[in-house]
């Protein structure tokens, strides 16, 4: 069972996914920490970041892994852990052109199809996984928020990992990433067919969550009872 979860920065789908993906006991996979290891990698090679080829071979040569568990995501790149560095605003600021290059796209695409191939199921997100990577997904889903309150929860974020940025920073951010995802001509942003959309501004993660099982178990999906993961109706 492949579940697309697809949306902008901001939304709220990383989460989703990942407790979805808790809650069912599957894998989750973060297409976004694959463009900005990437990203990164480019950048401590000092590569053009307009040379398709060199980003084409940056991609290529694969330095990097990822552990995508139900309550993180840990990255690595040449054996050294860039969990955090791929979050930071100057990653953010420069995945947009590892993000439009069709060689880096066409490599990283392949390698989530194998990787869905090789798991049988998973819940996937990023912003092309239900229009290009895993078109005929069982289930997707498009998650989707106001740009202001995408700003705020990414304001968050970063100030919890110490970057030193202001509201406007990050809303411009998102807004410049909103439109570069959206009018590129390889994998843009695009709510995919068939795919169910949920606005989450006004939403816990606690129903987003809801929303999303509601969904699969309408279709026929058996949820498993409440496991491990709990966070998402904890109480103090
Ligand atoms: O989801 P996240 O914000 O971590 O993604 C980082 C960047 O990677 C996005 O701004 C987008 O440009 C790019 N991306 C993409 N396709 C995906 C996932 C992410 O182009 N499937």
């Amino acid at each position: 069972m492949i579940i697309t979860i697809d949306g902008p920065a901001g939304s709220g789908k990383s989460t989703a996914a990942r407790k979805l993906a808790a809650r069912l006991g599957i894998p989750y996979l973060d297409t976004g920490a694959m463009y900005r290891v990437v990203t990164l990698a480019a950048l401590q090679d000092g590569i053009d970041l307009h040379d398709e080829d060199a980003l084409t071979r940056t991609a290529a040569k694969a330095e990097f892994d990822l552990d995508c568990g139900p309550t993180h995501v840990r990255v690595r790149l040449r054996g050294r852990d860039v969990t955090e560095e791929i979050r930071s605003m100057r990653v953010n600021e420069r995945t947009r052109f590892i993000a439009a290059s069709p060689g880096v796209r066409r490599i990283l695409v392949e390698k989530q199809r194998q990787l869905g191939f090789r798991l049988g199921s998973m819940v996937t997100e990023g912003r092309d996984q239900g229009s290009v990577a895993f078109p005929d997904a069982d289930f997707k889903f498009f998650v989707d928020a106001t740009p202001k309150r995408r700003a705020e929860r990414r304001l968050v974020e970063l100030l919890a990992d110490g970057e030193e940025v202001t509201f406007e920073q990050v809303l411009a951010n998102v807004d410049e990433r909103d439109r570069t995802d959206s009018d590129r001509d390889v994998g843009p942003l695009t709510v995919p067919e068939n795919a169910v959309t949920i606005e989450t501004s006004n939403l816990s993660i606690a129903h987003v969550l809801d929303r999303l099982l509601a969904e699969l178990s309408k279709a026929g999906v058996k949820i498993p009872l409440k496991g491990p993961d709990r966070s998402a109706s904890q109480t103090p």
